[in-house]
């Protein structure tokens, strides 16, 4: 690639908190955040995009907060207090994600801000272009910045432009319940290339696209539109599998994970952030089944969930905490004994040695969505698997599950059969456990984050 890659997001992959009085720049979580970490760093190129609310840190620390982005090839998007409430709670996390996350019962009853989405949208237009030289690869993510590559594509029309979509793209039927469906299509079609994570969701936009505008993809997967040809191509996301094995194999790695593993029954794993996508409470409902149904595990098997705060502004997340804390603290409440404690649940971000101790110490690693676009979480666990131990039960709403074929899929909307695959996976015998765990390793190790990435930006170099 001649000239640099300038990754737009929503979200940088820092986010700035204020912590104590004084400002602290942490990790951003979520998939997207923690994947593109790697190909940014090996680019070298700029990632433009939100730090977290600003509004009301002094300039001084305004300026120190950027001299620190800037050391991180990071270029901040400002956003105002009511901008962050319409754009990112009221559309992007209470409108778009529940769309593209099949649960139109999330909506709300009434929508207002689409010319807010609009203007944030064209304000991230307005960075690219200040940054942007010629040569340049530009490259757009996810939902919240649907519009941007149209934008722009009106004010650059020479730039190669790539548009990656991180979550599902929901079935038409449910695509069309959006009033501005036909605004965020065109918006998406100012790209050259269009990636999505499976077929599935490839096949979806077509389907879109014909019912929208009647245009039909020809056999290479490209539209002609508007005088341009736009490709729609399909890239499974992965994750710096190499990087995770190393790190996971660090002396300090396994010690934590000892400690973790030492004298304590079985262990089960959930690490997700707390979205009601993630199938959390079901899968509490089915770790409780196999207790109350399997005698054999009472007192002998746990389950450590991590819920990783998430989107704390947005009034569903609020509401779904609570339901998810009562719902830990009646089945502990209801099954544990003075000596064992059932559900080990942990609301909090965790750092990465301890998440990779965690991935490591885990029997089985419980990832269960109702439905998710990709889920680099079931990969990070595969790749920080370097004993070749550990079964990994997967939903097959998952994007993952179409790759990760060796997992025990599961539907996670049948929870009595969710608990029969963990009892089947706790007692898998040890030769098939690592035939499948040697075959999700080769899966996970070849198809890493790079060869994502330069696929995607191969594809984008070649329309
Ligand atoms: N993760 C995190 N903070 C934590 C624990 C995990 O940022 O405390 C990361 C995890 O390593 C993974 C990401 O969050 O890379 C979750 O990505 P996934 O694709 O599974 O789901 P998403 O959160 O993007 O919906
Ligand atoms: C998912 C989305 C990302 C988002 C992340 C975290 O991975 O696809 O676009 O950044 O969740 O959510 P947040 O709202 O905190 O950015």
């Amino acid at each position: 690639m001649a000239g640099r890659l300038l990754i737009v997001s929503n979200r940088l992959p820092v986010t700035v908190a204020e912590r104590d009085g004084g400002v602290v720049v942490v990790r951003s979580s979520g998939g997207l955040a923690t994947g593109l970490r790697a190909p940014h760093e090996r680019s070298g190129g700029l990632w433009l995009g939100w730090p977290g609310d600003l509004t009301s840190l002094s300039s001084e620390a305004s300026s120190l907060v950027e001299e620190r982005l800037g050391e991180l090839g990071a270029i901040p998007v400002q956003l105002g207090r009511s901008e962050q409430q319409v754009f990112y709670d009221n559309i992007s996390n209470s409108v778009l994600w529940p769309i593209c996350h099949d649960r139109l019962d999330h909506l709300p009853l009434r929508v207002t801000g689409w010319d807010v989405y609009e203007t944030v949208n064209a304000r991230f237009a307005d960075l690219v272009v200040e940054h942007y030289e010629p040569g340049d690869t530009i490259w757009v993510h996810d939902y919240q910045l649907f519009r941007l590559p149209a934008l722009l594509r009106e004010r650059l029309p020479d730039a190669r432009i790539g548009f990656f979509l991180h979550v599902p793209f929901p079935n038409p039927e449910i695509f069309f319940t959006l009033p501005v469906r036909r605004r965020l299509v065109e918006g998406m079609l100012g790209a050259d290339l269009i990636g999505f994570h499976t077929a599935r969701y490839r096949g979806h936009f077509a389907a879109t696209l014909r019912r929208l505008f009647r245009i039909e993809r020809d056999a290479d997967w490209a539209i002609d539109w508007r005088g341009r040809r736009v490709s729609i191509g399909v890239f499974p996301m992965g994750v710096d599998a190499a990087g995770i094995a190393e790190r996971a194999s660090a002396p300090a790695v396994s010690a934590e994970q000892l400690a973790v593993s030492t004298g304590n029954p079985r262990l089960l794993l959930g690490i997700d952030r707390l979205d009601y996508s993630k199938g959390i409470p079901r899968r509490l409902l089915a770790f409780e089944q196999l207790i109350r149904s399997r005698a054999e595990w009472r007192e002998k098997l746990r389950l450590i969930q991590v819920a990783v705060p998430s989107r704390g502004t947005t009034r569903a997340y609020g509401k779904f905490r609570r339901e998810v804390d009562a719902l830990v603290g009646r089945i502990n409440g209801d099954l544990g004994t003075p000596s064992w404690t059932p559900v080990q649940y942990l609301y909090a971000s965790v750092p990465d040695h301890t998440l990779l101790a965690l991935y490591r110490a885990a029997d089985v690693m419980l990832v269960t969505p109702v439905r998710d676009g990709m889920n680099l979480v079931a990969k990070e666990f595969v790749a920080s698997r370097v004993d070749e131990d550990g079964v990994l039960v997967l939903s097959e709403f998952a994007g993952a599950a179409e790759e990760l074929r060796d997992a025990v899929l599961v539907n996670p909307y049948d929870v009595d059969s969710v608990a029969d695959c963990i009892h089947e996976a706790l007692v898998m015998p040890d030769p098939e456990r690592r035939r499948r765990m040697r075959a999700l390793r080769a899966q996970v190790m070849e198809h890493d984050v790079h060869a994502w990435a330069e696929g995607f930006l191969g594809a984008l170099a070649a329309v």
